[in-house]
């Protein structure tokens, strides 16, 4: 189609500009625009007043709605404990020992101490719980301290060996590096290593095992079965917290160890919590 000459309309005004010939209309603005246009300008007016909208030094102007994310999150959180609070009081009134026996409160024991877990105890213990070096593994029946409720309670409330607690759980293993000849801690060490499995050096477990006898068998038993009264490790399960090889636990034993762990109980956690997360810490699978 052949272009048609652009026609001039001339009932419109000009804003008498010209470029090259070129001349700009003065068409008025369509109805529809300006009053949605209008429009726009009196709700961002009504916007800024009502709302959180401009930005002081700290925080921001606040808005005559009082609307603020954190007031509302503040709500929900207060609003779903609201909620827990009759169950929470129950958990917290309740026998340790009785909670496994009422499925309701045993369920929701459950589910909040998973979620306590993840929040306070995953950093340190995994999120699945299996541990890592230094950091036990809750997930089987090798308990450090013991596996009872009462015991799990215990721990995590008081938590190991920190300053915060007076009642915290301690003990101390000797730095054995200042005690022992080197040469009496290759044999002990090999003759932990023959109470789990295969010694490095066969010829020195027995010597290793008089050595054991007096100097170790008091905390971890003559079986190199443990303590939990002192969370003194069983040696003889081949489950270990810092290592079993021979290097490691030449490493642990010239040096000791001492494994912190928080205190969960007073500003942290409430009771309720604390008693929650215990729950779902016994029946991961080691409760006993
Ligand atoms: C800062 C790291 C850290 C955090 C956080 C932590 N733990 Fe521990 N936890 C440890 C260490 C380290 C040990 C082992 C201490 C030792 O060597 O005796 C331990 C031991 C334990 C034990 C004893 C295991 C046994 O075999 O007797 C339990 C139970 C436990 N933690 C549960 C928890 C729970 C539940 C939480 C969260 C509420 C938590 N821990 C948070 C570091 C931590
Ligand atoms: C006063 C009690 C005490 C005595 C004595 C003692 N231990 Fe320990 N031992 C402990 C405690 C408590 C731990 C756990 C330390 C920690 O978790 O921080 C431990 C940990 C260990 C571990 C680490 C186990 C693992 O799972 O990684 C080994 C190995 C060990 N001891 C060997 C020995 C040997 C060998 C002797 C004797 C030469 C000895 N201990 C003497 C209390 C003792």
């Amino acid at each position: 189609m052949a272009k048609q000459p652009i026609k001039k309309n001339q009932e419109v005004e000009t804003t008498g500009h010209q470029w090259d010939g070129i001349e700009e209309y003065n068409n008025p603005l369509p109805r529809w625009w300006l009053w949605t246009f209008y429009a726009c300008i009196v709700w961002g007016l009504w916007y800024v007043i009502a709302y959180p909208a401009w930005p002081l030094v700290q925080g921001a102007t606040a808005g005559y709605k009082g609307w603020s994310t954190r007031a509302n999150v503040a709500a929900e959180l207060a609003e779903a404990e609201a909620a827990n609070a009759a169950i929470n009081a129950k958990l917290e009134a309740v026998e340790l020992t009785e909670i496994s026996g009422d499925p309701e409160l045993q369920g929701y024991a459950t589910s909040a101490g998973n979620a306590v877990f993840k929040t306070w105890c995953a950093q340190c213990h995994g999120s699945g719980a299996a541990g890592a070096k230094g950091y036990p593994n809750l997930l089987d029946n090798d308990w450090l301290w013991g596996g009872t409720i009462e015991d799990i309670h215990t721990t995590i409330a008081h938590g190991i060996r920190n300053t915060e607690d007076p009642d915290a759980r301690y003990s101390q293993m000797p730095a054995f590096g200042d005690i022992l000849e080197t040469a009496q801690i290759d044999q002990v060490v090999n003759y932990v290593m023959s109470m789990s499995g295969e010694p490095q050096d066969a010829s020195m477990v027995a010597e290793g095992q008089t050595v054991f006898m007096d100097n170790c068998a008091a905390c971890h038993g003559e079986a190199g079965e443990g303590d939990i009264y002192q969370g003194a490790p069983n040696l003889a399960d081949a489950i270990w917290l810092y290592g079993g090889s021979f290097d490691t636990i030449k490493e642990t034993v010239t040096y000791s160890r001492f494994g912190v762990m928080p205190p969960m109980g007073g500003a942290d956690l409430s009771e309720a919590e604390i008693r929650a997360v215990a729950i779902y810490v016994h029946q991961l699978g080691g409760g006993e």
